[in-house]
């Protein structure tokens, strides 16, 4: 089987696939947050931070495609619709509902494609936790429920008035039969500055290298060996080994003897050992940091130990992994690394786009190494992404120039300026190009004088003009009459116009070394990171207005909810944890 990923809704692929076919299936979806989640990330120039895109939005409500989810599942015969109906009597459509009803049609999709030995794991958080697993109840059997899994994904951050800080996620895991399970792999390493007292008593030494061991008995419980007595550094007994591999040993100064004439002794090494057994609490795998090599700027990106955990434990190599929410694809990367099968779906332009930029870091071949579908390669399935769906049409033409959308990425943000390429003007400076992006038939002249004075006006020096259809030659020529700029030692077009056809034929923009939305996000991260922060007094702070009311909307309402209007700061302050000696001190 090859690769797969396919841009859509996960509901309408799946339908498409062949039953019983998977291994196994991890699914991180929206959690019913409320959220709306941005790439969040400032300008690799510097200057403003216009680069923020609306991934995807974690709120629900009900609507057709909830009628029609609805539908689904009663169709379907399952016991999973006894249990929607009875939710229903009382959460009566209300958004929560709406999410349910989502997530159960498409879990009974996944279950239809799962292997009857096969493993899912459900990544969901506790604000809906408790509703998806007696949904997942009904889906699977009796005794198909494994686990719920306990992932601590970050430190309590902030004093809370009402409750404690929120800090884990939920992983529910569901395996079919008698269930395909690496009980090999159910352990974690040993975390030096954690280790439990019985360990470190049992392993007691510490080597020049700092390496623990400890010592084990090379005496052999039966004394019926004849083939396994010999003398050994002067000490003859019944010995575990053969004399070949006691020698060996030796040799790898795996063997000590304390004093001459003493029975000789293994040092076992505490790092060679297989781990501490596996528990459904994980508290060993943190969340993917600010600066941290592996982040991508997509938001909710998952760490990859995690993922790799989860597909060593439920999978072996040639076994297929299916991440139906794939994000930015962190399954996909795991799957591949651990020489599994993988397939991707995500309904987001961006996260395809992102997860195919991370393969091909990895250095996997569209078509060698796997397909993606949904997405257009043609002129003709771009006409036909812009008749469905003009927004990801503009979405997707600013991957083509590794554009980032501006203003949001929202729908009717356009002000001339629809993303930016951002470029290495020299070897210090990083500028952005302006991309303006037409799909429509009825493009002339003005639409280019008009990227003109966009680009003068936000000083840029470069605009690019991306369309569907042929530009006029009036426009060719308004483009021609904007000059040229000089850029990274040469001279270029000021104003550049490319077709989709150019741009799916490999002619790209006459720009210098581009950054693409993932080198663009580690750029920012990293200039920001020499920054220095400004420190902001809690004056400040309270002055600032948004700290005076509840933010409607988003995720930090849910921070903010348990607060009092008349608390002096909304957002709790962090309180810096105080060091014991400090206290002492004072
Ligand atoms: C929480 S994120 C997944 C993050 C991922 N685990 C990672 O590490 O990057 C959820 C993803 O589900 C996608 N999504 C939401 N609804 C979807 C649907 N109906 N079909 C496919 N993907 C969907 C969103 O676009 C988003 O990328």
């Amino acid at each position: 089987m090859m690769n797969k990923l396919y841009f859509g809704d996960n509901l309408d692929w799946l339908a498409k696939f062949e039953p019983a076919s998977v291994n196994m299936i991890y699914l991180d979806p929206p959690f019913n947050s409320q959220a709306t989640y941005n790439i969040l990330y400032r300008s690799p120039t510097g200057k403003n931070g216009g680069a923020q895109y609306q991934a995807f939005e974690d709120s629900w409500q009900w609507g057709p495609a909830a009628d029609y989810a609805f539908a689904l599942v009663r169709n379907s015969h399952s016991p999973a619709y006894g249990i929607l109906t009875a939710l229903n009597n009382f959460m009566q459509k209300s958004d929560l509902m709406a999410y349910l009803t989502m997530m159960t049609a498409r879990l009974l999709e996944m279950k239809r494609v799962l292997k009857p030995t096969g493993s899912l794991f459900l990544h969901c958080d506790s604000s809906a936790s408790h509703y998806l697993k007696i949904i997942l109840d009904q889906i699977f059997h009796d005794g198909e429920f494994r686990n719920e899994i306990i992932w601590r994904r970050s430190t309590g951050k902030s004093l809370m008035t009402r409750r404690l800080p929120t800090n884990h996620d939920s992983i529910l895991l569901y395996s079919g039969g008698s269930g395909e399970w690496n009980a090999d792999e159910a352990f974690a390493p040993y975390d030096a500055d954690k280790l439990p007292e019985t360990i470190k008593t049992k392993y007691r030494y510490t080597d020049d290298e700092g390496r623990r061991y400890r010592l084990d008995n090379l005496i052999n419980p039966n004394s019926n060996r004849p083939n396994l007595t010999y003398e050994f550094l002067g000490v003859t007994r019944v010995w575990r080994w053969t004399r070949e591999r006691m020698h060996a040993a030796y040799d790898a100064g795996l063997i000590v003897q304390r004093a001459e004439g003493r029975v000789p002794s293994f040092k076992r090494y505490l790092d060679k050992q297989r781990g501490m057994p596996l528990d459904d609490v994980w508290t060993d795998i943190p969340p993917i940091n600010s600066q941290a090599a592996e982040r991508l700027g997509y938001p909710t990106q998952k760490p990859l130990p995690l993922l790799e955990r989860i597909i060593r434990l439920s999978t072996k190599p040639g076994d297929i992994v299916l991440d139906p929410f794939c994000g930015c694809g962190t399954a996909i990367e795991a799957a591949q690394r651990l020489e599994r099968k993988w397939i991707g779906i995500d309904v987001t332009v961006l996260a395809i786009d992102v997860v195919e930029r991370r393969l091909r870091k990895m250095n996997l071949k569209n078509k060698l190494d796997y397909e993606v579908e949904g997405i257009p390669r043609d002129v003709d399935a771009a006409h036909r992404l812009f008749n469905e769906d003009p927004h990801d049409f503009q979405l997707w033409a600013l991957t083509l120039v590794d554009g980032q959308p501006r203003d949001g990425g929202k729908k009717g943000a356009d002000k001339g300026v629809d993303g930016l390429i951002y470029y290495q003007h020299d070897a210090k400076t990083i500028r952005p190009a302006i991309v303006s992006v037409k799909g429509g038939k009825n493009i002339h002249a003005d639409h280019i004088r008009d990227l003109i004075g966009t680009v003068q006006s936000q000083e840029a020096d470069i605009g690019v003009f991306v369309t569907l259809h042929e530009p006029t030659s009036a426009m060719v020529k308004a483009a021609r009459e904007a000059g040229s700029v000089e850029t990274f030692n040469r001279f270029r077009s000021r104003i550049q116009i490319r077709t989709i056809a150019e741009l799916l034929n490999g002619q790209r923009p006459d720009l210098p070394p581009v950054h693409d939305i993932i080198s663009a996000a580690s750029a920012a991260r990293r200039l920001s990171a020499r920054r220095s922060q400004p420190t902001v007094t809690p004056e400040q702070i309270r002055a600032q207005p948004s700290f005076k009311y509840p933010i409607s909307g988003g995720k930090i309402q849910n921070t903010q909810k348990d607060l009092e209007l008349n608390d002096p700061l909304l957002v709790p302050q962090v309180e810096k944890p105080v060091r014991r000696n400090a206290r002492r001190r004072a």
